[in-house]
């Protein structure tokens, strides 16, 4: 009757692949315990680690959940503690964290009749409450793990994409706050047909990188050309870092999600450890406050 689960951190994006790709952070993410009430509905009984929102319509753990029983119509409710670990508004899914977890608890403790996919679509119920709009490239990968790609959200498709064996990710976090709402405002509606093409050829061979574990191929298709233009500039010292990270032999670097975290593709743990050093070294010689997290991608 009761489950206490751990809900991943996520990077969505990985350059090329905007609102659609997305991997799985081992090791960072929120936890939540979820049970049974007899009484029916969802109440959000604590919150540790942030100030968010305890009434369950309002909060994005809540409304994922709200959106699951409305469909299962239990003959019980459930409540949900949630401690979070991952900052609101971080850019590594800290929503999409407390939407997918709130979710795959409830699915555990009524005998999972729901698919990962069916759970991804009403995560994302709850991830359009944060973000304004329904995306799944946070949610896919924290459900499935590892690499994801949303191939469609109508109707949703959810691809699962192997990781080769000794790819590592470094995330430097620098303390400062780009609301998801604000970082997506500034793009623009249409972008030029080359940059198009760039994208889905870059998009194309990660894909196929990923599937024949060939490393170079992946530091070659991790370029962004239609986002990271305009997001870049929301975060200082962006171009510094990701110059320092390549120095070290980086595979990629581009922006986490929104935004403001960093994150490096690295072959192996000894450069991922370098390529950590050399980013977090950028930042000490500013005010900014940060934080790095580097972990194998399973
Ligand atoms: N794909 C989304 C974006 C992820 O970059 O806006 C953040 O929610």
């Amino acid at each position: 009757t009761e489950i206490k689960i751990f809900s991943p951190a996520t990077v969505a994006n990985v350059s090329c692949g905007f609102d659609v790709l997305g991997f799985c952070l081992d090791g960072i993410g929120d936890e939540m315990i979820v049970r049974k009430t007899p009484e029916k509905g969802i109440k959000i009984t604590k919150i540790k680690g942030y100030d968010l929102p305890n009434e369950a319509t309002k909060n994005v753990a809540g409304v994922a959940a709200l959106a699951l029983i409305e469909d299962a119509q239990p003959d019980c409710g459930f409540e949900i503690e949630i401690y979070k670990n991952i900052k609101p508004g971080s850019g590594v899914g800290s929503s999409s964290a407390s939407a997918s977890g709130s979710v795959f608890a409830i699915n555990e403790l009524l005998g999972r009749p729901y698919s990962k996919t069916q759970l991804t679509y009403f995560a994302m119920k709850g991830e359009a409450l944060a973000s304004g709009s329904e995306h799944a490239d946070n949610i896919a990968p924290g459900i499935f793990g590892g690499f994801t790609l949303v191939k469609s959200t109508v109707p949703l498709e959810v691809v699962e994409l192997p990781t080769p064996n000794d790819l590592f990710a470094v995330i430097i976090h620098p303390q400062i706050e780009i609301k998801t709402s604000e970082a997506r405002a500034i793009l623009p509606k249409d972008i030029p047909l080359k940059n198009a093409i760039t994208q889905w050829a870059n998009m194309g061979s990660l894909v196929h990188a990923l599937h024949i574990s060939d490393y170079q191929m992946i530091k070659r298709s991790l370029i962004d050309v239609v986002v990271e233009p305009y997001r870049s500039r929301l975060i200082p010292h962006y171009n510094e870092v990701k110059l320092a990270a390549f120095n070290k032999g980086a595979l990629g670097c581009g922006i986490s999600g929104s935004g403001p975290s960093i994150f490096t593709l690295c072959q192996g743990q000894i450069q991922a450890e370098q390529v950590e050093l050399a980013m977090r070294e950028v930042y000490s010689q500013t005010d900014i406050a940060f934080n790095t997290y580097s972990c194998k991608i399973n």
